[in-house]
């Protein structure tokens, strides 16, 4: 039997501290055109990678014998579920793939507004469903999110996954079952996260420069 306080420690995310983390430009790959966008490194691509893989082992254990619907949220969470799908596979763990777009986000601040779309609710009809989410901010998203899957699609079960958590003054709208890394409170992008659609194909995750932020995209085609 596990008691709470080892259920705790063995869901407890990676903490990244808050002091910036400074980088040699020539040890990460990206795009010519995103030269200057980086204030600091939040993360390198190994860093995640290793934590994904910690992840897959856990959900592999907490759903042995049952085959759960993995729900990605569009776009942000892709590069993550690439790479949790993968381990997992490696794991012997089976999953059925299931996406949904839901949005609260403009720019760089949370809109209130949640759009949910593209998921069929018999897809989940009796499944166990686990979200696999980018980041968890506000909680905005998932708290519209989850109660209105539930409510169409009558889950077996409902729990999200989310590859980050950023750390917030005010309580959080949602609090997920697993987590890859709790971060600090910045603005971030890459590893599927953007900024107006820019830096998801970065492999890294990093602090958006105020050059990033000023950038105009209207000369890239
Ligand atoms: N970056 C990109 N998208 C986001 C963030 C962020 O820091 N927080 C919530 N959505
Ligand atoms: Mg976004």
């Amino acid at each position: 039997m596990r008691t709470e306080e080892s259920e705790n420690d063995r869901l407890a995310p990676v903490f990244v501290h808050d002091e910036p983390k400074y980088f040699e430009k020539e040890a990460h790959l990206y795009p010519p055109e995103y030269e200057g966008h980086f204030e600091s490194l939040v993360m390198t691509a190994e860093t995640i990678r290793s934590r994904v893989r910690d992840l897959a082992a856990i959900i592999k254990e907490d759903y042995a014998g049952m085959r759960p619907v993995l729900l990605c949220t569009l776009k942000g969470a892709c590069p993550f579920y690439t790479h949790l799908t993968d381990a997992l596979q490696d794991l012997c763990q089976g999953y059925d793939m299931e996406f949904v777009r839901a949005s609260s986000y403009e720019g760089t601040s949370s809109s209130g507004n949640v759009i949910v779309s593209g998921v069929k609710p018999e897809s989940l009809q009796h499944r166990h469903v686990l979200i696999i989410e980018d980041i968890l901010d506000t909680g905005t998203t998932l708290a519209h999110l989850v109660p209105h899957l539930e409510d169409v699609g009558k889950p077996a079960s409902l729990e999200v996954c989310t590859l980050l958590d950023k750390r917030l003054e005010e309580p959080k709208k949602y609090v997920a079952k697993y987590v890859g890394f709790s971060i600090p409170n910045h603005f971030i992008i890459g590893y599927g996260l953007d900024y107006n659609e820019l830096y998801r194909d970065l492999k890294d995750i990093f602090i958006i420069s105020k050059e990033g932020i000023s950038f105009d995209r209207s000369n890239l085609h």
